[in-house]
């Protein structure tokens, strides 16, 4: 045998992981002021490179991705890849003031993870302020060089961004909102791929809307991406069925539907053949509301273009769901398992060592400067959580005292009718109380959390998102959970796995995951003005055992406070 051969095999030998290991990927993400003209009118917004929605970040699973962010504007700002699962590498998550300092003007910092067992559509974000209203943009992930896919290659490949779209500074409505402590103003358009699309004013002065290029008997795979800052949204293409294959990065069961439902944060890939006559067909993107509280009610719209289509052809319509239709977003919900295949197994939990019940909702507070006396806040089990001025991960990795507590409450602290049905029964009291109280988790500690809607001031969706895990949505419901009847029927087989998970108006959702990522993860709601009002904790994990259990060393060029 040849000397290098011998060696190579003893390298093989000694470090396994070495040869299967993939690439290093830089990428380089300059945080710029640009002037952008939607709906008739030009404002400057923050953007990344330049660019509204921001550049898309491609990525194979095993690769080390490096992004170096380097900050040019007024704002602090951080970054936050949302559903990467930064096994061991917190510092490189980006919420503000939960995993790291904001990157302040004038300065960078590079984010640096690994991507380990994921392999799908997610998306990255602004974890600051409102900022990410215009700072996102889709992070796709292939499966590693030579694994296929677990369904039909599609012949192209398109990632599809909805979003939201304010005529005024989104900083300057959620400042005002605040003064008053009433609700911000909702968007004045929605947006896919940064546009409202050709029904909407403005568009034929070159309006830039999307136009899905398709030719006849091809089969084509659309990554679509919820980047809104706050509304849940309907998505439909006139005359095409949709084929959904993966969500949040997870492969489910194939299902085939009209109309799918995604909520801030949540990512959907589908398959759609392109089987109708040459043509054009509409795609629209609408809110989803189902309870008592204003939206926006702008539609987006884009078309699927059949090439051989004569400019002059009229487009193919078709009408979104109404606003409120629950009916159209269960089809949806219900609809989603697991692919539980034998190569890619929905390992779910099967025994818990800690139950949760958190209720999650708003509540009023007193505040004699504001414009009823009175704030509206969000709260999860009564709290709503302060934001601290330093890291929260530093000061766990640091051990310094007096940024946090670990006392957050397991179950809401009073037992009420939550659900608020009958009208009439949520407690009298509706004040919140204030703390950065956060929840110790032991390493590898199985978790179910029930997350439970209240009715006070009113019910309402709220998608929740969990950083550092995936989990699983093992039971759904209306009205209060009952522990007894309802844990009966959770799927414990198949249920759809996902960071980001609806609770239904006036419902619960049951989750359960495995705290094997040490660090401090946060859980909050992805509605931004309900984050800002405070619906939002975190959860602290401890190390395991020794290197490979336990939070690496903060890289050196990370933010101090
Ligand atoms: Cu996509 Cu903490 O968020």
């Amino acid at each position: 045998m040849e000397a290098w051969v011998r060696v190579l095999l003893l390298v093989a030998f000694l470090f396994p992981a070495a040869i299967v290991e993939g690439r290093v990927r830089h990428y380089k993400f300059n945080v710029v002021m640009k002037n952008t003209t939607r709906l008739c009118s030009t404002k400057p917004i923050v953007t990344v490179n330049g660019r509204f929605p921001g550049p898309n970040l491609y990525a194979r699973e095993d690769d080390n991705v490096l992004i170096k962010v380097v900050n040019h504007v007024k704002y602090n700002i951080t970054i936050h890849w949302h559903g990467v699962r930064q096994l061991r590498t917190g510092w490189a998550d980006g919420p503000a003031y939960i995993t790291q300092c904001p990157i302040q003007p004038g300065q960078s910092y590079t984010y640096n993870f690994t991507i380990t067992g994921q392999r799908g559509t997610l998306l990255w974000h602004a974890h600051i302020l409102w900022l990410r209203a215009t700072v996102h943009g889709g992070l796709v992930i292939l499966p590693k060089r030579g694994v296929p896919y677990p369904y039909p290659k599609p012949d192209k490949e398109m990632v599809v961004i909805l979003g939201e779209w304010w005529k005024s500074d989104t900083e300057a409505v959620i400042n005002q909102a605040m003064q008053a402590g009433m609700a911000p103003n909702v968007s004045d358009a929605h947006t896919i791929n940064g546009h409202p699309g050709p029904l909407s004013p403005c568009s034929s002065q070159g309006g830039g809307s999307l136009k899905l290029q398709v030719e006849s008997g091809k089969k084509y795979m659309l990554r679509i991406i919820n980047a809104a800052l706050n509304e849940e949204l309907f998505f439909k293409v006139a005359g095409h069925n949709l084929t959904v294959v993966e969500v949040d990065a997870t492969y489910t069961k194939p299902f085939t539907i009209d109309t799918l439902l995604i909520t801030p944060g949540q990512t959907t890939n589908v398959l759609l053949t392109a089987d109708r006559r040459a043509g054009k067909y509409l795609i629209t993107a609408s809110p989803f509301m189902d309870s008592p509280i204003a939206v926006d009610n702008m539609t987006a719209t884009a078309t699927v273009h059949y090439s051989g289509t004569l400019s002059s052809s009229k487009t193919t319509l078709t009408n979104p769901p109404p606003q409120n239709a629950t009916s159209v977003a269960n089809n949806f919900i219900n609809s989603l398992r697991s692919l539980n295949s034998k190569k890619y197994p929905a390992k779910v939990p099967l025994k818990v060592d800690h139950k949760l019940l958190f209720t999650v909702g708003l509540g009023v507070n007193p505040c004699p400067s504001c414009v009823n006396g009175s704030r509206v806040v969000a709260a999860i089990n009564n709290v709503s959580f302060v934001m601290p001025t330093f890291a929260l991960l530093q000061a766990h990795y640091f051990n310094k005292s007096g940024v946090f507590t670990t006392d957050f409450p397991g179950n809401p602290p009073i037992t009420f009718n939550y659900s608020g049905n009958p009208p009439g029964t949520a407690p009298a009291n509706m004040a919140t109380m204030n703390g950065t109280r956060l929840y110790r988790l032991p390493y590898n500690a199985t978790v179910q959390l029930v997350l439970q809607d209240t009715g006070i001031i009113a019910p309402e969706n709220h998608p929740i998102h969990l950083h550092g895990f995936n989990f699983f949505q093992i039971g759904r419901g209306l009205g209060n959970f009952n522990p007894k009847n309802d844990s009966k029927k959770f799927n414990l087989v198949d249920p759809v796995e996902r960071n980001t998970i609806g609770v239904p108006s006036g419902g619960w959702t049951a989750i359960r995951f495995i705290a094997d990522n040490p660090g401090v993860w946060f859980l909050h709601c992805h509605l931004e003005v309900h984050t800002t009002w405070g619906l939002k904790m975190a959860f602290v994990v401890a190390n395991g055992k020794g290197p490979n259990e336990s939070l690496i060393p903060p890289p050196s060029d990370l933010p101090t406070c």
